[in-house]
């Protein structure tokens, strides 16, 4: 599936302009600057589609890209944006009900940056998450950034805090957009919710 062409199709700012669900849904979602557009287009080796930016704060609506038989969603960060606290906070309300309500969504990717861990907000959406038994993948990004044992170190951190959840924890997957370690892997786990 991740050979097809990535369309984007649709942006919301409120739930009421999701489009219908209509394909298996995988969104990706993070604090801002976590690598969540750069990842986007890595998997789908489409760079420019999902755009990406140094500054946090980029995206600032909930996108959504056609993928053959997948809809592939970039969710805006949340986390240190340079935006007004009202906006963030409406991203940030937007984006808990999205992963909480929307039908069709198949898994969503908890992006974490390797060198900066799990933060509380990430912990707030992983509850939530909890709660609504929507599926999740957490995945380290800019692996590329730290040391390989730091990589190990972070992913065995991550999956020691989540022991204590309900929910069956997935192991923790590594990535990094900018050499493609770990794009495989993960294109091999996404694939199986597309729809044949
Ligand atoms: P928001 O849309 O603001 O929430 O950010 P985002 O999570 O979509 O992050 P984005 O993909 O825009 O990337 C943020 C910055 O991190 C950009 O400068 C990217 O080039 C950089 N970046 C993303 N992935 C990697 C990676 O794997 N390695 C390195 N070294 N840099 C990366
Ligand atoms: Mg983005």
């Amino acid at each position: 599936v991740f050979r097809n062409k990535l369309t984007f199709f649709a942006a919301a700012k409120v739930s009421s302009s999701f489009p219908p669900p209509n394909l298996p849904e995988i969104a990706f979602a993070g604090r801002s600057n976590v690598g969540k557009s750069s990842l986007l287009n890595s998997l789908t080796r489409q760079w420019g589609v999902a755009r990406t930016s140094d500054k946090p704060g980029l995206t600032q609506t909930i996108n959504f890209f056609e993928l053959g038989k997948l809809c592939l969603v970039d969710l805006p960060g949340y986390g240190f944006a340079y935006a007004k606290e009202e906006v963030k906070d409406s991203w940030e309300e937007l984006v808990k009900e999205y992963v909480s309500t929307r039908t069709g969504l198949k898994q969503v990717c908890l992006l974490i940056d390797t060198k900066w861990g799990m933060k509380p907000r990430d912990r707030e959406l992983i509850n939530l998450m909890e709660k609504s038994q929507t599926k999740y993948q957490i995945v380290l990004t800019k692996t590329d950034l730290v040391f390989p044992i730091d990589v190990a170190r972070r992913a065995m951190q991550i999956e020691e805090s989540l022991k204590a959840n309900k929910s069956i924890v997935q192991p923790v997957m590594m990535a990094s957009s900018k050499t493609g370690a770990g794009i495989r892997t993960l294109r091999t786990v996404l694939s199986k919710f597309a729809r044949y």
